[in-house]
């Protein structure tokens, strides 16, 4: 087998930021794959980094009262102890403020202007005058030009979906200070990405075939599809590749650019340039050639894992400033998709946006994580789901019903009545069942299918409980004239056990680390995935992983939740009374409600009911019945008839215990004490006419 010698990266986390769940979702991906491939004897290298550059960095330091310098030190030092808790290996854990990173964004810089592709272009941008700043898209708020919600963001409208540039907003205000912003001019550097649209639409669709003979495709088909969007303008003239502005005014944090002072590089632009920085620190100081890896044409293989809302940034901005400034380009870009928790977006109030730190020292096992994270993974970009229930029965059910009780009940008979001696089982049937997997197992591994890998692999693992069933060890050493077979039995289970572990190694890399210690082998290799061990001696068992208790994931989420109130800067006082604002929705939720005006035909009062009015309601196109449980707000209903309503009229119907079938719900405001107040509309409004 030749040696690969493998680059691989995640994306560099924000340094003003705790690493969540989601983070741990690609950094996991990663070393899965980074570990899995060290484990077959390949040269591979996992660098990263902290994301240091930038406004927010800038102003959450001065928040902090802290140097930009002195935040990021704080942040990365937090940043790396999250990451060492789940046994995220890396090689390289750097910094994007480094020596490494400012001389090679400058080479990087001065060869694309050599090269023709920097143009220098004077433009006007929204100005703090207070705050003596040009301000970000996302430090400027004020209304949507189209819905009107007030305090949207410059670059697009969260109530409706509109993207926009800062200028549309209505009476906008700074984010930093609250002032006015104006216009002003400034001269800025654009990257001419349009003039590379030709080399971009070969790299995208294109492929490498690797030193192995596999053809290796440059981003994934989902992907590919994405940037046909990006890089073919539509019927309209829409779409298609525009320049790209890298250049940012001071005050900034990052690097000044090379002739150009108060003039920095844009933080996007210095951010994957961190990739190669991070592995050149790591070349200094362990004596690899870096060049090898960099050269325009290198044979090395270069992967970056990256969520799918950094696309942009990596297949397209990064292989064009790669390729232009006369270096390689990546081999692969492997976005995944999102993390939500019970089937929905990770939420500070109901405590799903779950930290790093709170897992690790809430006690619970990071190896629990990378299982249940990995159970979920394939090569896909599809968001995946952390089902807590299922998270609790999957890692027990897997990891210590099927998989750890193996060694647990076959290691104390070798240890008592072998003296630790594993008899050399080279012919098992059962063994042999396990060791057939290894390239299909494999392949599943290199491809990032790793949902089907542990399929796979649990299902090997119902083998040999089928076996220990079959044979009951626990029988056999009650029984006289047994010892033989009792040996063999538990000898095939401990190398069961060894296959398996190496199996899920690169899952559970401190779990194989501690079997090592009991296998009394020097570390797991693939290799141990189909060879058995022979006549060989074991060490003392000890107990490899524990179940996952409800409790430890109720302390969790509870840990989490952060109430409006102590997440918001108001003072609780003025918050209280309000009911915290619901999740996010699009304009696409919103939309599937069916709101319309009704009249009141009838409204009274519903025998054997304290709750409850019955309305019949005029809807123009039909007349329907509602039940509405506002009884205790209206003790007069007739005095309802003939009002106007709204209701909503796509729901599906309800049955209302005896009293019959509710066609819809009223709309009504819920008041602080507790009343509710029916919803009206201005004169001139029909029944039947639409809401929204
Ligand atoms: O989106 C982010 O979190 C960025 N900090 C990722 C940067 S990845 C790379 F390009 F540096
Ligand atoms: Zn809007």
């Amino acid at each position: 087998m030749t040696q690969r010698k493998i680059l691989v990266t995640s994306a560099l986390p924000y340094a003003n930021g705790s690493i969540h769940l989601g983070h741990m979702v690609e950094h996991i991906q990663t070393d899965i794959w980074v570990r899995f491939q060290k484990l077959r004897g390949h040269q591979c290298h996992y660098c990263c980094a902290d994301d240091t550059h930038g406004t927010p960095i800038m102003l959450a330091a001065e928040k902090q009262n802290l140097t930009p310098e002195e935040l990021i030190e704080k942040v990365h030092a937090e940043h790396l102890a999250d990451f060492t808790g789940f046994y995220i290996g890396y090689d390289n854990y750097y910094s994007t403020h480094s020596p490494e990173n400012k001389q090679l964004s400058e080479q990087i810089y001065l060869a694309l202007k050599a090269n023709g592709k920097i143009e220098s272009r004077t433009i006007e941008q929204l100005f703090d005058p207070e705050k003596q700043m040009f301000l970000p898209d996302r430090f400027v708020k004020g209304e949507c030009p189209k819905c009107h919600a007030k305090d949207q963001y410059g670059d697009n409208c969260e109530v409706c979906g509109t993207t926009y540039s800062p200028t549309e907003l209505i009476n906008p205000y700074s984010a930093v200070s609250g002032a006015t912003p104006v216009l002003k001019e400034s001269e800025h550097f654009f990257f001419k990405l349009g003039e590379c649209a030709d080399y971009l639409k070969q790299w995208t669709s294109g492929s490498t075939t690797l030193s192995d003979g596999r053809v290796q495709q440059h981003l994934q088909p989902e992907a590919l599809n994405k940037m046909k969007e990006w890089l073919h303008p539509d019927e309209n003239g829409e779409g298609g590749l525009s320049d790209w502005d890298i250049s940012r005014d001071a005050p900034y944090f990052g690097f000044e650019i090379p002739g150009a002072p108060g003039k920095y590089f844009y933080v996007w632009l210095d951010a994957p340039v961190g990739y190669m920085a991070s592995f050149k620190n790591l070349c200094s100081r362990i004596g690899l050639d870096y060049d090898e890896y960099f050269q325009a044409g290198s044979q090395t293989e270069m992967y970056h894992f990256i969520g799918k809302d950094i696309l942009y940034f990596h297949a397209l901005f990064w292989p064009a400033m790669l390729e232009f400034s006369g270096h390689r380009a990546p081999t692969g870009v492997f976005a995944h998709g999102f993390l939500t928790v019970d089937g929905q977006k990770m939420s500070k109030s109901r405590g799903t946006f779950i930290t790093a730190r709170s897992y690790l020292d809430g006690g619970l096992n990071p190896e629990w994580m990378r299982y249940y994270i990995a159970a979920k993974l394939n090569s896909r970009i599809e968001d995946i789901d952390l089902n807590l229930n299922d998270f609790i029965a999957r890692v027990n059910s897997d990891l210590v019903g099927k998989y750890v009780n193996i060694a647990a009940r076959a290691a104390g008979f070798i240890a008592k009545r072998f003296e630790g001696r594993l008899k050399n089982v080279a012919g098992s049937e059962l063994l042999a069942k396990l060791a057939a997997q290894s390239e299909a197992i494999a392949a599943d591994y290199e491809t990032r299918e790793y949902a089907k890998a542990l399929r796979e692999i649990m299902a090997l693992a119902d083998i040999v409980n089928e076996y220990v069933d079959a044979n009951k060890p626990w029988e056999l050493a009650k029984q006289e004239g047994q010892d033989e077979r009792l040996h063999q039995v538990c000898s095939e289970l401990i190398n069961a056990f060894a296959m398996l572990t190496a199996y899920l190694a690169p899952v559970l890399p401190k779990v194989a680390e501690n079997a090592a210690r009991f296998l009394n082998l020097p570390k797991i290799t693939w290799a141990n995935t189909r060879e058995t061990l022979g006549e060989h001696t074991i060490n003392k068992y000890e107990h490899l992983m524990q179940r996952v208790e409800q409790k430890q994931v109720d302390d969790l989420i509870e840990a989490n939740k952060q109430s409006i109130q102590t997440a918001s800067a108001a003072p609780a006082a003025e918050t209280s009374q309000y009911t915290p604002v619901a999740e996010q929705a699009s304009f696409d939720d919103f939309m599937k409600i069916d709101m319309r005006v009704a009249k009141v035909l009838n409204c009274q009062a519903v025998e054997g009911s304290t709750k409850l009015l019955k309305f019949d309601l005029d809807f123009g196109f039909e007349q329907r019945v509602i039940f509405s449980g506002i009884a205790a707000s209206y003790p007069n209903p007739a005095e309802l008839n003939g009002r106007m309503v709204i209701a909503v009229a796509n729901f599906a119907p309800r049955k209302m215990a005896k009293f019959g079938v509710s066609e819809g719900m009223i709309l009504s405001a819920a008041t602080a004490d507790g009343k509710l107040k029916l919803l009206d509309v201005d004169a001139g409004a029909q029944p039947g006419d639409k809401v929204g």
